[in-house]
């Protein structure tokens, strides 16, 4: 069986070992003679898991015990809901702009309130990030939004806005767990897991907890529709309802993965950071492809790129494709190419791309 090297910005791929352990355990969990797939989730074995899953989570991502943590179904896409109606108690928000995401998490806030776009990057097509210190908050904004890492433009936040009293939101989906993350600096951090963490299906919350027990001005905490309720969920653990099982079970397993495997985030970060480096260092050592992002802000997990023309872009796809680079298209409102290369992609798959590459521009350079 040959597996490719999948570039997909999620879902996308999982470390091997996590794949393994999955495999194994698949049909009988842990001497249970049941599925992880099959089983209640009020049963003692998954009640380990979901305590364990947690417990590994606060312990990878040095979580302090004054921040709860939720796994919800809906998907990130729910969260830009779920935050404002949560957290909108003055009836504004300031939200930065630095791409799809975040554009789409403030138009779900101006459901509640006003979110102000407090500023933005469209001007140079979400080719940089502006610079948090120099943005004027509005005082009365309940929480400023953030999304760390941009998946589709390639651009992350190398600093973050920090104010006095103002609670950073952040939507970490296309880089938790690549590096350590001081969760102090923030008053909820989000993500999809599908692309560092699990399988698709699952969002999580990570919330400090003087946030929770409110609402969005004009709206009763009571009123919040049960299932995008923080406070309700979280008191309940997050088995108010049956939870996304399959994905918390697949969670806790790359939680062990990166604490046994890897040695921890700072380890990640540096195998991230090495092969970024690997990828980024060869699109600058030549003028056949072209990353448009300011140096600084360049993402470690989703590198974007084209070739000198869309025509070459969609034979470059398609003999990577044939050569066992997959996914490697470009989202549709960049065009050309991305390489996301979360945790899962080991590096030797970036070395043999960039040898691909190589050998795609010589042949098609001059054309
Ligand atoms: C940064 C970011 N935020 C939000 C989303 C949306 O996530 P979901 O599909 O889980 O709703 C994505 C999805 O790719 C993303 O990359």
């Amino acid at each position: 069986m040959a597996r490719v090297y999948n570039f997909s910005a999620g879902p996308s791929m999982l470390p091997e070992p996590v794949l393994k352990t999955a495999q194994a355990e698949l049909l009988d969990y842990h001497g249970s003679g049941q599925s992880v797939m099959e089983m209640s989730h009020r049963s003692k074995w998954f009640d380990e898991i979901i305590q364990n899953t947690e417990a590994a989570m606060r312990r990878v991502l040095n979580v302090p015990d004054n921040y709860k943590i939720g796994f919800f179904q809906g998907g990130a896409t729910q969260q830009f809901a779920m935050v404002p109606l949560n957290f909108m108690t003055t009836g504004t928000a300031d939200y930065l702009v630095t791409g799809n995401f975040s554009k789409k998490a403030a138009e779900e806030g101006a459901k509640f309130g006003t979110a102000r776009i407090a500023a933005s990057s469209k001007d140079r097509n979400f080719t940089y990030i502006p610079d948090v210190k120099a943005v004027e908050y509005d005082p009365n904004a309940s929480y400023i939004h953030i999304c760390q890492n941009n998946t589709i433009f390639g651009t992350r936040f190398v600093e973050v806005p920090q104010v006095e009293g103002i609670p950073l939101v952040a939507d970490m989906s296309s880089m938790i767990f690549s590096e350590p993350v001081d969760v102090t600096k923030y008053g909820c951090i989000y993500f999809g897991v599908q692309k560092n963490v699990a399988p698709a299906g699952m969002a999580v919350a990570i919330i400090r907890e003087d946030l929770l027990g409110h609402s969005a001005k004009g709206i009763a905490p009571e009123k919040i529709p049960t299932m995008m309720n923080y406070t309700t969920l979280l008191k309940s653990n997050s088995m108010y309802n049956t939870p996304p099982c399959w994905c918390i079970y697949m969670t806790g397993l790359v939680m062990d993965y990166l604490e046994k495997e890897v040695g921890g985030l700072t380890e990640m970060q540096k195998i991230n950071e090495a092969k970024a480096k690997v990828l980024y260092d060869y699109l600058d050592s030549q003028d056949f492809y072209h990353n448009p992002v300011e140096h600084r802000y360049r993402s470690i997990m989703n590198v974007t790129f084209t070739s000198p023309t869309p025509e070459l872009d969609k034979e470059f796809c398609a003999a990577a494709a044939d050569a066992g680079f997959v996914n490697l298209k470009g989202h549709r409102l960049v065009g050309g190419m991305r390489a996301s290369i979360y945790n899962a992609m080991p590096p030797k798959a970036i070395d043999e791309l960039v040898v691909f590459m190589e050998q795609f521009r010589k042949e098609h350079a001059g054309q």
